[in-house]
């Protein structure tokens, strides 16, 4: 498998170029035929000595399919494209090459399908449809970028090095040697226009002349190398009951398991739009078409609140429909995943969104059933568990040669849609054991309008301990004091309402009746969070702890009223008490003071 640069005439936009992204270049080799034909799997014989993995064009619309098994002289391929046209002794093309990614300036703000074809180019604009064998190049092979060199002619560079920067957007567009080239020493660089298909340097190699280009192409299924750093900070996405309960480090995996309705895709976009991430990749998968054009709509529309630019200028989005093949969005998570390595070995945060995996499931499994393998559970391939984890293991922190922090992560949160809800199915499982974070959705709290709607009961973070040393620092000391103390008090609500199902609320003691109304605040002022709330959709770390701070303190302030020999009525009625019902409202200017005073009046510090 090649990791080669695309060499001058292989860019995206020149004659030989594969038109589709993933594709690679035509070699003349004498065609194949299909010996089997119908639904995305068709049997090919006849091919010259094919791969695994190899990509091909068949019959005379040139369907994309790739090569997922060979027995002795026939192939089988995933099609990725609608088959139906296709027939017994159409001619198999072969392409030499796997399934690429093109990577370069003018991923940022595209919206790609599995394939990497440009779809705002390509499809039908309200079903995002697209016709068989349609091509368009997957980066604008027409347009000049402004790369401005950091290294000189003479300097030594290998594999990762930046060579110099492209302004994309926003955000400084890292040139890199890419992985596999080199080490040599740079013959003439300069700063320059150029489009993706002209050379900006040439490399002197022990093997001899490399061109680099602005873009390259890599294979989709093959990790980009990388040196693994232990996560130490989280993914700070502005949800309290993610930042301060259930985090994510920068470089892990969350896990988002919900029933239909309960959210999952509204948390996903909340992400997008507020996490701290430097590059979001968002790989819609599965979803009906009128949806997705909805969500693209909307990612139009969202700014970016830490620039005010449009959110889409940081946003690369894959989508696939349902309408779609079902090969493509196979495809789809694998391409999503290239691109975030890519920004990552840049020297950014990025978060890879994948909504939702369970179609992705679904694909391998109607794929599995095309092949006669034998099924595992509910009918998904026994390999589900492993190609899950391959995506997964894909997440982390490294060590980069670019950019000012030597450091780039990738973080995937990905939405998982168990039928009926119901978590003990094949692919939360297998998901659930990969995970570092799991937020699992709750149906009857989407039902009763808490939301988020995710668990605490059910939730869990393997992060907390590992990022302690990093909110000490950045937040304050007592954050993991309340969000153990928050914890507990959810807990003891569940025992305590059990207890009132059998005897009824007057017949407990007056602390656990003023416990029930603390674990009361803290769901309703603390972890409800409207993701369309203009003022709380995000909070930044330092107000999420005050808040939880000065809830905390309103239970201390009301057990103190008992203890002075108040009533439990006379307890809860307290103004200060009272006032923490409205916090959530409190607009950003000012609030850390207003919420210290809050809970001075309620008591004092933790
Ligand atoms: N954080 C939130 N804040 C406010 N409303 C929310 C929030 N999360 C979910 N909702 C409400 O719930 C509805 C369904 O959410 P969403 O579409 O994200 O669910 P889903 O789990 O992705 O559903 P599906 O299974 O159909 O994909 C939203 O349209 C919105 O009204
Ligand atoms: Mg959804």
């Amino acid at each position: 498998m090649s990791a080669r640069p695309a060499g001058p005439g292989a860019g995206p936009g020149s004659d030989t170029s594969p038109g589709t992204g993933l594709g690679g270049e035509g070699e003349a080799r004498a065609p194949g035929t299909v010996v089997q034909a119908g639904g995305p799997v068709v049997r090919a014989g006849g091919l010259t000595a094919p791969s695994m993995g190899e990509v091909v064009r068949i019959g005379t619309q040139r369907l994309l399919g790739e090569v997922i098994r060979l027995d002795g002289e026939v192939a089988t391929i995933q099609v990725y494209e609608e088959t139906s046209g296709l027939r017994v002794g159409d001619p198999v093309v072969q392409t030499g090459a796997p399934l690429r990614a093109w990577l370069g300036p003018g991923l940022l703000g595209a919206t790609l399908d599995g394939l990497q074809r440009p779809l705002d180019a390509l499809a039908d604009a309200g079903t995002w449809a697209l016709g068989p064998g349609l091509e368009a190049p997957p980066l604008d092979p027409t347009r000049r970028w402004h790369f401005v060199p950091v290294r000189g002619p003479g300097e030594t560079v290998g594999p990762g090095d930046q060579l110099g920067t492209v302004a994309e957007h926003g955000l400084e567009h890292r040139i890199l040697v890419p992985p596999g080239v080199g080490p040599g020493r740079l013959g003439p660089i300069d700063e320059r226009d150029a489009t993706l298909a002209e050379p900006v340097a040439a490399l002197e190699t022990a093997t001899g002349t490399e061109l680099l280009h602005l873009a390259h192409a890599w294979p989709v299924r093959v990790p980009r190398p990388a040196r693994r750093l232990p996560a130490e900070a989280p993914l700070v996405t502005g949800i309290r009951v993610i930042d301060m309960l259930f985090p994510v480090a920068r470089g892990g995996v969350a896990v988002i398991p919900g029933g239909f309705g309960t959210g999952k895709t509204v948390v996903e976009q909340s992400l997008a739009r507020a996490s701290d991430a430097d590059v979001v990749v968002y790989v819609g998968c599965g979803e009906r078409g009128n949806e997705m054009a909805d969500l693209l709509a909307s990612f139009r529309e969202l700014v970016d609140p830490r620039t005010g630019a449009p959110l889409l200028h940081r946003t690369v989005l894959i989508a696939n429909t349902s309408n779609m093949p079902v090969a493509a969005r196979e495809a789809s998570i694998e391409l999503g995943i290239t691109v975030a390595e890519y920004f990552r070995d840049q020297g950014y945060d990025v978060a890879l969104l994948a909504d939702s995996t369970s179609r992705w499931a679904e694909a391998l499994r109607e794929i599995g059933g095309r092949l006669e393998e034998l099924p595992g559970e509910e009918g998904f391939p026994a390999y589900l568990a492993s190609r899950l984890a391959a995506f997964y293991e894909r997440a982390g922190q490294v060590t980069t040669a670019a950019g000012p922090a030597r450091r780039g992560s990738i973080t995937v949160v990905g939405a998982v849609s168990p039928p009926g809800g119901d978590f003990s199915e094949p692919v939360t499982q297998a998901s659930l054991r990969l995970a570092g974070t799991f937020w699992a959705l709750d149906t009857e709290l989407a039902h009763a309008r808490h939301f988020p709607a995710i668990g605490w009961l059910r939730s869990y973070s393997l992060y907390v301990e590992r990022l302690g040393a990093w909110y000490r620092e950045a937040v304050g000391e007592e954050w993991e004091t309340l969000r153990t103390q928050a914890l507990e008090l959810l807990a003891r609500e569940r025992q305590l309402l059990d207890v009132v199902e059998l005897v009824g609320v007057d017949a407990l003691p007056p602390e656990d009746r003023v416990s029930l109304e603390a674990a009361r605040l803290v769901r309703e002022a603390f972890l409800q969070q409207h993701a369309y709330d203009p003022v709380d959709a995000a909070r930044p770390l330092g107000v999420q702890l005050a808040m939880l701070r000065a809830v905390l303190a309103g239970h201390r302030a009301m057990l103190a009223a008992l203890h002075r020999g108040a009533s439990v009525d006379e307890a809860t009625a307290d103004p200060a008490v009272r006032e923490l019902a409205r916090i959530r409202s409190w607009p950003g200017e000012g609030i850390v003071e207003r919420l210290e005073a809050l809970a001075g009046r309620l008591g004092g510090a933790a």
